[in-house]
């Protein structure tokens, strides 16, 4: 294990409990286009999500079903597996989205070709032969990951607080699919970082890292949110831009600008630690009162139908 830091990161015990996936599902019949009412870029600029997450969280679990043997802490490994668990189940639930998208004029599958291609063929295994550069090659990937993860927190963090959202009357349904998501990645946001640290942890590859997948991130989405304005059948020369970003955070329907940056030197600090961010508390709280994770409870509760029952 190589580590370069001079000052040990130190986690937040009480953030921690253990991690579990909810079954949960949606039902969109009900869920306009615009489900930011009368707000097409703040809906659309969110709706990027459905586009980059279902590959990404797939490509997740694809890693870190290598990464496991390299684990040699038993509570890490538990962690890493409910971790997997509730990304799988987050990738199926923003791709359950996609028709919906298409029904209503919106076919998305000229981008999400691209993201599929971007996380299967270019962040994928390569043709590696077993040893160093398959290792270099994995252990670079769990590091993007966890940069990713601090902006994923970062985002559910955000969700979780979007007040404005439901003053706007946004569609309950995306907040719940939202705002389930945003509680889950709150509550498993120190993972990837540990993951990361306990495999490598070396700064140099987090910065790299850092700078790549922010790049990449804020590439794909002003990317997206222009393809949704573009190709949204009611818009007529629908456009995106970096001032109307600007001004859905003034507004609160978006992250805002300020929070965004400051985000950068906090992941690069070398005593920072994903469990410093967000709340646990009110993401339990949430997940407590969500009603798709809560029908998911009920549904794991209910005894087996008995045999020959209909
Ligand atoms: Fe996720
Ligand atoms: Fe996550």
């Amino acid at each position: 294990m190589s580590n370069t830091q001079s000052r040990e990161p130190r986690p937040d015990a009480s953030e921690r409990i253990p991690l579990k996936a909810r079954k949960v599902s949606f039902s969109w019949e009900d869920t306009p286009l615009h489900w930011v009412p009368g707000d097409p870029f703040a809906t659309h600029t969110i709706n990027v999500l459905h586009l980059l997450l279902p590959a990404g969280e797939r490509w997740f679990v694809h890693v870190y079903k290598q990464v496991l043997p390299y684990i040699r802490d038993d509570r890490l490994r538990e962690d890493v597996i409910g971790f997997i668990g509730q990304e799988a189940m987050h990738a199926q639930a923003h791709d359950e989205v996609l028709p919906h998208l298409k029904e209503q004029g919106l076919d998305p599958t000229p981008y999400t070709a691209q993201v599929d291609w971007l996380f299967e063929k270019m962040l994928g295994d390569r043709t590696l032969p077993p040893g160093k550069a398959r290792k270099w090659w994995l252990m670079e990937r769990v590091a993007l990951i966890a940069a990713i993860e601090h902006y994923t927190a970062f985002l559910g963090n955000w969700v979780l607080n979007a007040d404005e959202l439901d003053r706007r009357g946004a569609d309950p349904t995306m907040l719940d699919l939202l705002r389930w998501h945003g509680a889950e990645e709150v509550e498993h946001r120190s993972v990837a970082f540990e993951l990361f640290m306990h495999v490598d942890g070396s700064y140099r590859r987090r910065a790299r890292t850092w700078a790549t997948a922010f790049t990449a991130l804020v590439f794909l989405w002003q990317r997206g949110a222009r393809f949704f304005m573009e190709n949204d059948p009611t818009l007529i020369g629908g456009k995106a831009s970096f001032k109307d970003f600007y001004r859905g955070g003034k507004k609160g329907t978006l992250p805002t600008t300020p929070d965004m940056i400051r985000s950068i030197p906090r992941y690069l600090s070398c005593s920072y630690h994903p469990s410093h961010e967000g709340s646990t508390a009110q993401a339990v709280a949430y997940l407590a009162s969500s009603p798709a994770a809560t029908a998911a409870e009920v549904a794991t509760q209910a005894p087996p139908a008995p045999k020959g029952a209909r």
